[in-house]
């Protein structure tokens, strides 16, 4: 599992960095869908103080762990605020939504996702940006994060 100190290294990253910041706990048996089961993965994520995510949307289901921090979750323009502790479920089926920090303390999380059952069953709809078109991850090419743009 990720240590504290290799998670805190992805506040290098900047403020310029366009991505998640995170570590998934692979399970090498998923193969190309990259899961912790064959259905589920789980990611252990930084989230440095200030960060507001871009709005998408995924079919995909959300579980999230709270472990430090506080911060808001718009879905589908409703606005959810959630501390330390907290036990989120987030972005039902294609909703628009976005993660916001909004303490002075970096967010810690658990996020489990159903992305692996989605990748084998070719119904991972994803849309990152959304001013372009949606992508079915896993089936094709998805998307980059700017981390190579920014170290250069
Ligand atoms: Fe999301």
């Amino acid at each position: 599992m990720a240590s504290k100190a290799e998670l805190d290294k992805l506040t290098a990253l900047g403020s310029d960095y366009v991505g998640r910041r995170l570590y998934l706990l692979w399970n090498p048996m998923t193969g190309r869908t990259n899961g912790t089961t064959p259905n589920f993965f789980a990611t252990i994520t930084i989230r440095p103080p200030g960060i507001v995510d871009k709005p998408h949307r995924h079919v995909s289901a959300a579980m999230n762990y709270i472990f430090q921090g506080e911060g808001r979750s718009t879905v589908e323009g409703k606005v959810y605020e959630w501390q330390s502790g907290d036990l989120l479920l987030t972005a039902p089926g294609w909703g628009v939504h976005n993660h916001a920090s909004t303490g002075t303390d970096p967010i810690y999380e658990l996020t489990i996702q159903d992305q692996p059952l989605n990748i084998v069953m070719e119904s991972l709809l994803w849309q990152e940006d959304l001013k372009k078109p949606w992508s079915v991850l896993g089936t094709e090419t998805g998307f980059d994060t700017n981390r190579a743009k920014i170290a250069s």
